[in-house]
Order: structure tokens, then sequence, then C-alpha cells
């Protein structure tokens, strides 16, 4: 039987980037679905599973994108209590890329720093998709303090509040508008990343120039200027500025495009509900 993947975005558009990667994994068709809401996973799903039958189910699987990230795991989530016995399909949600990529982030910055445990991680733009889970990762891995920040210092509060109570773990919140704010932060800590808006640059070189203890950066952005003055996205531990060591965009997304096709060819191999947890666990075997 053909392997079919349902894509349900919260987009207008389902994302070319996931469906690319999905036809790559081995899957023979993509249906995207577009604007998709809560309340039309369960009919959607229902569709699926009695139109191919229980061994049809096996080479059919559910994947949720979007960018809206609550609105997606709200979809997920009532496509998997829509599947019952005997019928199986593999649900995996990535909304906005931001499970994959944070995986992937955060799995690079572990090797390079032997460990996060007790480490110190400051995420500048940490209120965005890719910077919250990245957060949750860091506090769950034991970093000393993992703190997100915003321009705004109420979102960067908010931000964190609404993490830490959604995931249980212990996340900070601060204020980081400008350059000198940021380098601040940086100075007390072991890890820095950046996960802002694409294109935005978060210290320059000049700056990262002054630190006078050693600091991991890592960056997911690839649209130029990257997000750390003399930041190359293909570098992979290389030293920018006497103590910092960076990690650049393109060396954590080919982890990101690794972890994708896994997760997505998992999906064909047995019944399965994949989240940024699962892509964690792929990511750190990958990095
Ligand atoms: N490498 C990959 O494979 C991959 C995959 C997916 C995404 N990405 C990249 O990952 C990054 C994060 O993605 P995302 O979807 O989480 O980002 P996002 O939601 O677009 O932005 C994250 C945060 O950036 C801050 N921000 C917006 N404009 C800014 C500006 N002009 N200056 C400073 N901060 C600004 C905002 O925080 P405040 O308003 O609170 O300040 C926002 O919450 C992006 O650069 C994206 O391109 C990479």
């Amino acid at each position: 039987m053909r392997n079919h993947l349902f894509f349900f975005s919260t987009d207008a558009h389902a994302s070319p980037f996931d469906i690319n990667i999905a036809l790559d994994a081995g899957f023979d068709v993509v249906i995207p679905y577009s604007s998709v809401k809560p309340e039309d996973a369960e009919a959607l799903t229902h569709d699926i599973i009695f139109s191919r039958g229980p061994k049809g189910t096996k080479h059919s699987g559910i994947f949720v994108g979007g960018a809206n990230v609550d609105m997606a795991e709200r979809i997920a989530g009532t496509a998997a209590r829509s599947i019952f016995e005997p019928f199986t399909v593999s649900i995996f949600s990535d909304p906005k890329g931001a499970y994959t990529t944070a995986a992937a982030l955060v799995a690079k910055v572990k090797k390079a720093a032997c460990g996060l445990s007790g480490k110190k991680a400051v995420i500048f733009g940490g209120t965005g998709p890719v910077g919250s889970v990245a957060a949750v990762l860091l506090a769950r891995e034991g970093a000393r303090a993992a703190i997100v920040t915003s321009r705004d210092a109420a979102s960067g509060q908010a931000a964190a509040a609404e993490i830490s109570r959604k995931h249980g773990v212990a996340i900070h919140g601060a204020a980081a508008g400008d350059p000198n704010a940021r380098l601040e932060l940086m100075r007390g800590a072991d890890i820095a990343i950046a996960t802002v808006k694409a294109g935005v640059q978060v210290v320059s070189k000049e700056l990262l120039e002054t630190l006078e203890r050693p600091v991991i950066v890592a960056d997911v952005n690839a649209v130029p200027p990257s997000g750390f003055g003399g930041l190359d996205p293909h570098d992979d531990g290389k030293q920018i500025a006497p103590n910092v060591t960076g990690i650049g965009a393109l060396a954590i997304g080919v982890v990101k495009y690794k972890t994708q096709v896994e997760l997505y060819k998992s999906m064909l191999k047995k019944k399965s509900r994949s989240g940024f947890e699962a892509a964690y666990e792929l990511a750190q075997s990958l990095a």
C-alpha cells in the first residue's frame, strides 16, 4: 500500500519545507489541509481511519504543523483521542518547525558544553516557539538557570511564567532590549542562545570580544546577519572571539533535518506519537 501523510496545518498554507522532508523520508504522498482548527480534527481523523481499514492505517500518518503552537497541540491531541483499536495511525507534531529545531539546538549545545547540568543559559528571543521549547529542554537537563529574554520586561516575565506553568520547570524571564543589556546577561552565563526573529543580530563581534569568561553561543537564524557577530552559519564549535565558541544555524539545521526525517520514518515503522521530547531524544544521537 502507498504511504499517505495527512498534513494538518494551522496556517493558510501548509509548509513546503515539511512536505519536502516527508517525501524525502519515504511518504509517497502528502495531503495538505490548511487553516485546520481543533474542532476539525476528529472528523478528519475518522475519515482517514475508516477509509483505509486497520491495515491501511498502518500506512497513514498525521503531521501537525503551522505557526500556532497551542492550536497545533490541541489538534494533535484531538486526533490522537479519535483513533482507537484496531486502527493505528502515527502522529507527529512540529509546529513552526520549533520542536525539531529546539531539539537539534539543545542537543548541539549539550555536546559542545559536555553536558548541561548546573550550567547557566540565556535564550535571547525566548518568547518565541523555538526559544520556549529550548528553555524547557535546558531546564529538564538540569541547567541551573534557563533565562528567556524579550525586548520587553513584562513579556519576558509572562513568557517565563507560562512556560514554567505548562511544563513544570523553573524558567526565569528578563528584559534584553539592546546589545549592551544582552552582553550583561552573557557575562554571567555559560551558554547564550539566539532564537530571535530571523535576520536580527543580538550581539556584535566587538561586544563578544569583551567577554572575560568562556561562553558557548548558538544561533538558529540562517538569514544574514547571524545572531552573534562573527558567527558563520556553518561554524560548529569554532572559536569566534577569545572566550566565545560558536555553533551556527546550518550546523544546527543539519541535525534538525535528520531528526525530522527519522521521526517521519518512525511513523511508518510502528504507531507513534512524537513531539519535542521524541525529537530531542533522537537529536542527541544525531548531534
Ligand atoms: N535553522 C533551522 O532549521 C530553523 C527552523 C525553524 C526556525 N528557525 C529560526 O529560529 C528562530 C526562532 O524562530 P521562532 O519561530 O521561535 O521566532 P519568532 O517567533 O519569529 O521570534 C522569536 C522572538 O524574537 C523576538 N523578536 C522579534 N523581532 C525582534 C527584533 N527586531 N529584535 C529582537 N528580537 C526580536 C520576539 O520576542 P520579543 O517580542 O519578546 O522581544 C519573538 O518572540 C528564527 O530566526 C527562525 O528563522 C530556524
